[in-house]
């Protein structure tokens, strides 16, 4: 494979689409997953016709779609799997794939915590450990886990959503240091509130939250550092602050 490889979990809406849609605009090879194969497909559809003109013959990106619920060890493991066994290489793996469940700690149903801490941070872990050896195929591997303004302060209806955004902050530190020697980098992405199918119906006038392709291209300029520095920490909110 030629070309540079991207991993995105939940890359069929929002900020992980974004993702995927820029990177794949700047040549990466994309494996992606998410829950609805229709929305994979159709998702693959639309990249397909939108192959970058400036690359040519065996450069030219790739992608792979792969159904899996991140919530799911074995399905998360499968998913690595795929992608070892096709390109064995992963130069840049977004943990992105996260669920909201408002509520308060005191009040949610049990088990909330359960299902948003396998879903927001069981996942990075599974996938990300068993994505090793493809990120230490890279010269110059960079994991982005996409954490939240709910990972750094407590606010009203963050319940479990709140404790699972501030463990992936610690997953994402712990990750950094022990991959530092090897180069792998790691970068943990705190977005404030951004227009996704999260917040549809919701009455706020546009310009109160950021566009998806503002945290998407904050990502992507993660890419364009030398080796030799990390951002390990992107805090990034609207202009008018949080909501
Ligand atoms: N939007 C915000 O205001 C905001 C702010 C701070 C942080 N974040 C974080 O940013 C990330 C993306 O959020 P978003 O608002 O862009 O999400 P979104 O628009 O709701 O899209 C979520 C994406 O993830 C997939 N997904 C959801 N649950 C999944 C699961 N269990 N397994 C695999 N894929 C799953 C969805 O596809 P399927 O439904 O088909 O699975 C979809 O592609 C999340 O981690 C979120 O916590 C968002």
């Amino acid at each position: 494979m030629n070309s540079k490889i991207a991993v995105i979990t939940g890359a069929t809406k929002g900020i992980g689409r974004a993702i995927s849609e820029q990177l794949w605009s700047l040549g990466y090879s994309l494996a992606i997953c998410a829950r609805s194969a229709d929305d994979l497909k159709e998702m693959k559809q639309v990249l397909a016709k939108a192959l970058p003109t400036s690359i040519e013959g065996n450069d030219q990106p790739k992608i792979l779609t792969q159904v899996c619920d991140v919530s799911q060890e074995a399905q998360v493991r499968a998913f690595a799997k795929t992608i070892h066994d096709n390109w064995g290489r992963v130069d840049l793996l977004v943990n992105n794939a996260g669920a909201f469940t408002p509520g308060k700690l005191i009040e949610e149903e049990d088990g909330t915590l359960e299902k948003l801490l396998n879903t927001n941070v069981m996942s990075a872990y599974w996938l990300t450990r068993s994505l090793l050896s493809d990120l230490r195929a890279s010269n110059h591997a960079l994991i982005v886990n996409i954490s939240s303004i709910a990972g750094l302060m407590a606010y009203p209806p963050g319940g479990s959503y709140a404790v699972s955004k501030f463990a992936l902050r610690g997953l994402s530190a712990t990750l950094r240091d022990e991959l530092k020697e090897e180069g792998i980098k790691v970068t943990t992405v705190f977005p404030g509130a951004t227009w996704s199918a999260s917040w549809e119906g919701v009455d706020l006038p546009k310009h109160r939250l950021m566009l998806a392709s503002d945290v998407a291209q904050s990502v992507v300029g993660l890419l364009a550092l030398s080796s030799q520095a990390v951002v390990e920490e992107l805090l990034i909110r609207p202009q008018l602050g949080d909501l």
